[in-house]
């Protein structure tokens, strides 16, 4: 089974992450893995996921899949498919891309099968308990009205992390929990880490970054401090 990363970079749809520019960010998430050994994965919209998972040997993830095999599906995301061009996993209900949890269930059934990843996220800690019964690797609490703020759930909502800990802890303890939304500096990863979480989710402050090495290595510092503790 794929190693669950501790940094998952999401790089949505923005420009500053696109063509080009998420080859570059997939490489420098490559070097600070290379360096550190903290995984690092990244989730590129699907017009790149070929590319990237050719060129980085880091995880790459589908930032969205469809319960659907092979075949007749115009405009899906088959698994198998996310699997034959080197994908490790994806993303599952992102708050910008929601599915039902009856989907939900499928693709993560999907996904397991095929030995890939699937981090799920939820707004609140009753999804994160909802759907750790489903077994998904991950589960990512991410508050959307914080995403893209700059404002860090582990500063602003520490108690919807720590909810959301102690519910995916009461159903399913082999689930681990990320953290994203507003992720933005060292201290909120730290924060986050101090709060129980496993990994952090961040987009906006890495892809719109001006050096996202620089901040891809600022954000996987706390990660190292606590492999050195
Ligand atoms: O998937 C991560 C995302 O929703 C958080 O976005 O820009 O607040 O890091 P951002």
């Amino acid at each position: 089974m794929i190693e669950t990363p501790r940094l998952l970079i999401n790089l949505k749809a923005y420009l500053e992450s696109s063509g080009d520019s998420a080859l570059r960010i997939a490489k420098a998430a490559e070097k600070a893995w290379r360096e550190t050994n903290i995984l690092i994965g990244i989730a590129p919209n699907i017009i790149y996921l070929r590319m990237l998972a050719l060129d980085v040997e880091i995880p790459v993830y589908a930032q969205h899949i469809d319960p659907v095999s092979v075949g007749a599906h115009t405009g899906h995301v088959p698994p198998d498919l996310v699997k034959s061009v080197g994908g490790s996993g994806s993303l599952i209900n992102h708050s910008e891309r929601q599915v039902g949890l009856h989907h939900i269930s499928e693709v993560v059934k999907m996904l397991r099968e095929l030995n890939l990843s699937s981090i799920v996220c939820v707004p609140t800690p009753e999804e994160a308990a909802a759907v750790s019964a489903l077994n998904p690797n991950a589960i990512a609490i991410e508050p959307p009205e914080l995403i893209g703020t700059g404002v860090s759930v582990s500063k602003a909502k520490p108690e919807v992390v720590v909810d959301s800990l102690k519910a995916v802890i009461d159903v399913n303890p082999n689930v681990d929990l990320f953290c994203g939304a507003g992720i933005t500096n060292e201290d909120d990863v730290r924060a986050a880490i101090k709060l129980g979480s496993y990994g952090i989710l961040v987009a906006s402050a890495i892809a719109k970054s001006p050096d996202p090495y620089k901040k891809i290595r600022e954000l996987i510092k706390p990660f190292i401090e606590i492999t050195r503790a």
